[in-house]
């Protein structure tokens, strides 16, 4: 039988939908399709139609009794935000070292002495894939809470095969088992392990003729990662890693600049990387070349807040014809975060987007990101019903009103898995109170 929702009264619906498809650039990151009494009709999790309230009610006239009406007066509904760069399997938790930083010790400096993305890797190696699955829902329930229901996922805190094929298959599994979608990214180039030092193009075999065609065959990752940059990988090792990847039909995406510029965005637009991501030290010819390239700059601003770096150079990047994207880089090291309404505030704050082009950057950019704007990342028909309803009327207020999360519900699929709404604040207040 078919299920029919009814969206209607919003107080404004931001469908982000256009004429054009690809990832989007300069002005059309302005262009959110915004419909003032919006409404969409939904069927069977997938979106039939969207209007006004007045254009669904003459459309679907005669089946308006069957419908669930989804009541969104004096509220904003969105796309399901999109977090395109998450490392969010992993085991344990670097609270120590967040400490460390804040004394004094740089980030690589703790990486080097064998902490950061090391200790997480022991960590990681030694947790158990129930362990792994249990951990990481609790943060895949904060994100979807948060108002996202897609993420990608990378690899990388294996750094051997066993435990690069766990965190796969762990995102494969959480993947049948949780709402959220999950988009899978091999990263074992993330570091060089401490049993490689002095023989890092030793690992870079290791990944390519061990890994890679494993991972490829049981078909657990579409996208291959490398963490380019100066006492990691040289752009030449990370060409030598995306280049194998490719063959293997895996897109490339690279870490590119995030600690000192180093050619990252330049080799990104070479090997034609689906996105470049961080990015704060980019160079102007990076910047030229992205643009030129298509290649998305996926920026991560909470990032740079929690290393205290300033952000990445967003407003420039837009302005020079970029497509620009945002996430969380949620892990347990640079960005213990799962909140993309943060992101999206501080994509405003740090890099002077304006909070049309931040809700573009964590929707349909987001979701070219993870090349998946066939089906998400828009409020459009054929496309999923994954939506939000946030307590605000309009997307300028959601960027406005700062560290604080607005999400009402969440509908993943047409089915609604988040409710934050008026009742279950007051219910929870009752409790409460009785206890009191
Ligand atoms: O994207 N830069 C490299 N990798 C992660 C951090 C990983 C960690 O510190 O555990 C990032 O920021
Ligand atoms: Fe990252």
């Amino acid at each position: 039988m078919t299920k029919s929702s009814w969206v209607k009264n919003a107080s404004q619906l931001a469908t982000l939908a256009f004429d054009k498809k690809g990832p989007r650039t300069n002005k059309a990151m302005s262009e959110l399709g915004l419909i003032e009494d919006g409404s969409m009709w939904i069927e069977n999790g997938i979106i039939q139609a969207v209007g006004t309230t007045e254009d669904i009610e003459k459309q679907y006239a005669d089946r308006l009794q069957e419908a669930e009406v989804i009541d969104a007066s004096g509220q904003l509904v969105t796309p399901g935000l999109v977090d395109p760069h998450t490392h969010v399997v992993f085991g344990g938790i670097r609270a120590l070292e967040f400490e460390k930083r804040l004394e004094g010790t740089s980030y690589m400096e703790i990486m080097n002495a064998g902490g950061g993305i090391h200790a997480t890797t022991r960590m990681t190696r030694e947790s158990t894939e129930e362990e792994l699955i249990e951990q990481t829902t609790k943060r895949l329930n904060s994100f979807l809470t948060h108002g996202v229901t897609t993420i990608e996922s990378k690899s990388g805190y294996g750094m051997n095969l066993d435990t690069e094929l766990k965190q796969l298959r762990v995102m494969k599994e959480l993947q049948q088992k949780h709402v959220i979608d999950i988009v899978p990214t091999f990263m074992g180039a993330h570091a060089v392990p401490k049993e490689y030092r002095g023989r890092e193009d030793d690992f870079v075999d290791y990944v390519i003729n061990e890994m890679l065609p494993i991972v490829a065959e049981e078909k657990l990752a579409e996208f291959n990662d490398v963490f380019c940059e100066k006492g990691v990988f040289t752009p030449q090792q990370s060409e030598r890693i995306l280049e194998a990847g490719k063959r293997y039909n895996l897109k490339p995406k690279i870490h590119a600049d995030e600690i000192e510029p180093y050619g990252g965005a330049e080799l990104a637009a070479k090997t034609e990387a689906v996105s470049a991501e961080h990015l704060l030290k980019v160079s102007e010819e990076g910047i030229r070349a992205l643009a030129k390239s298509g290649t998305i700059a996926c920026l991560l601003p909470a990032t740079a807040l929690y290393l205290r770096e300033e952000a990445a150079p967003g407003r420039r990047m837009v302005d020079e014809g970029v497509a620009v994207a945002i996430s969380t880089d949620c892990n347990p090291g640079s960005s213990p975060t799962t909140s993309m309404p943060l992101v999206l505030n501080l994509s405003c704050i740090s890099m002077r987007l304006t909070p049309a082009e931040a809700l573009t950057a964590a929707t349909y950019n987001a979701a070219c990101a993870i090349n998946k704007e066939d089906s998400i990342g828009s409020l459009e028909t054929g496309k999923l019903a994954d939506f939000v309803l946030w307590d605000v009327k309009n997307y300028q207020e959601l960027q406005y009103l700062f560290g604080v999360n607005h999400v009402r519900s969440v509908w993943k699929k047409g089915m609604k898995v988040v409710n934050l709404g008026d009742s279950a604040v007051a219910a929870n207040a009752g409790v409460v109170m009785e206890n009191f």
